[in-house]
């Protein structure tokens, strides 16, 4: 602010700020400054001998307090020699074949040749004028999807953040044509709290998160049971719908799931397509980590009744061995993507429209945003569609023989067999020790962790608690599996013997 009277000069930036800059006259440090970084990321990929350091948040949390962010290192060299205590020493390493925690992929070198170039050229895909090409391949990419699916010619969509923000946009189109008939602010005052949603038991809680931003009331969210497949029951979201009508709530959208989180079931897609056809009711298909299906050279037949949906989510950086974010939401009418739709004068005006300027941020719930197509474009050309799906096949395949192994070991229970990549088990203490299998369990997922050896993630079945294998890396071998399992045996089972001295010592006393 400059006072009346005085002279106000801009302080000089420090002499080197400039040099930090992205221009014409830095490529060289821009080059070695990257190159660096990829050679420790590198050498950490190669040296990692087990997923994880067993860190913990009271240990790590120091080192990153005790940096003092105004006091510049100076140099990216120094940082990156920072950057080893304070990340990458105990990052959480994907690319581990002992990592079979969440749904976390190990990615594809074509991906991050296409990162390195997003970042650098750092388009922004809200408006043609920030963007140029990479709107087209975008469009071109989510095309692609669609016709994958099976959408038909009128589909669209646009890439988002991840599987909760397309769940979240999808929800958002479905309840705009919910309310299309309201048309004042009291017919829409008296609609929205009789919006209801219905999913599976399994279906993701992003679909809870979206009802509650969207303002819905809080029971909108209708959750029917699953059969012993973890499968959406379509009689039980029949029934559902029924009683909506006849108590005057509007059933405005159904969320099937193709791959649910836990335990990697799909929903009866063609079953809940015609049923929803006949009630008029929107169909999302949240195929978040199902969607490498669209891909597999061998198994797409797992996701038919797909193209029936009106909106699909689909995570790459799920299933196509993506580095997040890479996530899209397509829908079969791309008219529905209006609702989406704000034209700010200085942005988007509507003329551009009519001048058929492709803007991305008319489609879109983000503004400024990534060009993460990219990624998937380039691991597209250079390792095409089947390379990746057979990728995805492979994993399917393990988590099959996972299966097994674990379904012939007579210290564990294991949950459904599912059609992608999961399994649930658990570590099952036998007679009077039976008791003792939550707590058996919760302790060999902790002490596992904290050993760094091997990362499981752990979910509950019916109350009680459960591990869970989420296998999405191509080297995890079933030798890899058997180790991991000892390992559970070994926590667990030294677990039970504690507590069961325990137990003697507390009657004995
Ligand atoms: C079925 C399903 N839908 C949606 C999501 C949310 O995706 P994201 O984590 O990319 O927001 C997940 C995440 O695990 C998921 O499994």
């Amino acid at each position: 602010m400059s006072l009346p009277g005085r002279t106000v000069e801009t302080p000089a930036a420090p002499p080197d700020a400039r040099t930090h800059l992205l221009n014409g006259g830095s490529v060289a440090r821009y080059r070695a400054t990257l190159a660096d970084g990829v050679d420790r990321v590198a050498k950490r990929v190669a040296d990692a001998d087990r997923p994880f350091t067993g860190v913990t948040p009271a240990e790590l949390a120091p080192r990153i307090t005790g940096v003092d962010l105004d006091r510049p290192l100076g140099d990216a060299g120094a940082a990156l020699d920072e950057l080893e205590e304070v990340y990458l020493r105990d990052a959480v390493w994907f690319h581990h074949p002992r990592y079979l925690a969440h749904l976390n992929c190990p990615v594809v070198i074509p991906a991050l040749l296409g990162e390195a170039v997003l970042t650098a050229v750092n388009s922004s895909l809200d408006t043609w004028d920030q963007s140029a090409g990479a709107t087209l391949v975008e469009r071109r990419l989510i095309d692609w999807t669609a016709a994958r699916i099976g959408l038909g010619p009128a589909a669209d969509g646009v890439f988002t953040s991840g599987g909760s923000q397309s769940n979240l946009q999808a929800l958002l189109l479905a309840r705009e044509e919910a309310c299309r008939d309201a048309t004042g602010p009291e017919d829409r005052r008296e609609l929205l709290p009789r919006l209801r949603i219905i999913t599976s038991a399994a279906g993701h809680f992003s679909v809870q998160k979206s009802a509650k931003l969207l303002g819905l009331a809080p029971d909108a969210v209708l959750t029917v049971p699953t059969d012993a497949q973890r499968r959406m029951i379509p009689a039980a979201v029949r029934r559902q719908i029924e009683r909506c009508r006849r108590e005057g709530l509007v059933v405005m959208a159904v969320v099937a799931t193709a791959g649910t989180t836990d335990f990697g079931s799909i929903d009866p897609l063609r079953d809940i397509a015609t049923l929803c056809a006949s009630a008029g009711v929107w169909l999302h298909v949240d195929a978040a980590y199902g969607c490498g299906l669209l891909v597999s050279p061998t198994r797409r037949h797992l996701l038919d009744g797909i193209e029936r949906a009106d909106s699909v989510t689909v995570d790459y950086h799920k299933s196509f061995f993506q580095p997040v974010s890479s996530s899209a939401v397509l829908v079969r009418d791309r008219r529905t993507l209006r609702h989406a739709t704000y034209h700010a004068d200085y942005l988007n005006p509507a003329r551009m429209v009519e001048q058929r300027i492709p803007n991305q941020v008319d489609k879109s719930l983000q503004t400024t945003r990534r060009f993460d197509a990219l990624k998937l474009w380039l691991t597209l050309r250079v390792m095409g569609p089947d390379g990746v799906g057979a990728l995805f096949d492979e994993v399917i395949e393990r988590a099959a023989g996972a299966w097994e192994l674990i379904s012939e070991d007579p210290r564990f229970e294991v949950v459904t067999r599912s059609p992608l990549s999961t399994v649930v088990f658990r570590y099952l203490p036998t007679g009077p020790n039976r008791h003792h299998a939550d707590g058996a369990n919760l302790h060999a997922r902790e002490a596992l962790a904290a050993s760094g050896a091997a990362l499981v993630a752990s979910t509950t079945v019916d109350g009680r608690h459960f591990l869970k294998f989420t296998l999405l890396n191509p080297d995890t071998t079933l030798d890899d599996v058997g180790h991991v399992l000892e390992l559970v045996a070994r926590y667990a089972g030294r677990y039970v013997r504690e507590r069961t001295t325990a137990d003697l010592a507390c009657r004995v006393s």
